[in-house]
């Protein structure tokens, strides 16, 4: 499949843009400062806090799980079963105590913090996967 261009340069904080890419959902979610404060919040409630397992790319392997803090790439497919998970810019506390925003996976009640990070003690076996991508410049990013 073919490259997709992302615009962000309209992204509101909080909001998250979907794009399709070789038939995929693939998200671009713009943080908030709440939201990348929440990361380090969370981290001893997961199952990979530092994507160790092989599935990401080396620019996904720390904490905010991106190349620009702010940006957060993810294919919005659950790796438990494949459904799409829900994007909670809040909320996400009914489903993980301390935790206000993330993913949740109704299939199966899988849940994933901001960075796509899954929590222990749910069926996903890994985090999101970060797709191939990077900016070709400030307001666009190229994912493929
Ligand atoms: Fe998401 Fe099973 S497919 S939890």
């Amino acid at each position: 499949g073919a490259p997709v261009e992302v615009n962000i340069g309209k992204a509101e904080p909080g909001q998250l843009i979907r794009v399709e890419w070789r038939g995929q959902p693939v998200w671009v979610v713009r943080r908030t400062p709440e939201m990348l404060a929440s990361l380090e919040a969370v981290s001893d409630q997961l199952r990979d806090p530092n994507s160790d397992e092989p599935q990401q790319p080396e620019y996904a392997k720390n904490l905010h799980r991106s190349r620009k803090e702010e940006y957060f790439v993810a294919v919005g497919i659950c790796t438990h079963l494949g459904c799409s998970p829900q994007f909670l810019d809040q909320g996400m506390g009914e489903y993980v105590e301390g935790a206000q925003s993330g993913f949740f996976c109704p299939c199966h009640g899988s849940t994933f913090d901001i960075a796509g990070r899954v929590f222990q003690g749910v069926p996903a076996p890994y985090n999101l996967v970060v797709p191939p991508h990077y900016y070709i410049n400030d307001n666009t990013i190229l994912v493929g």
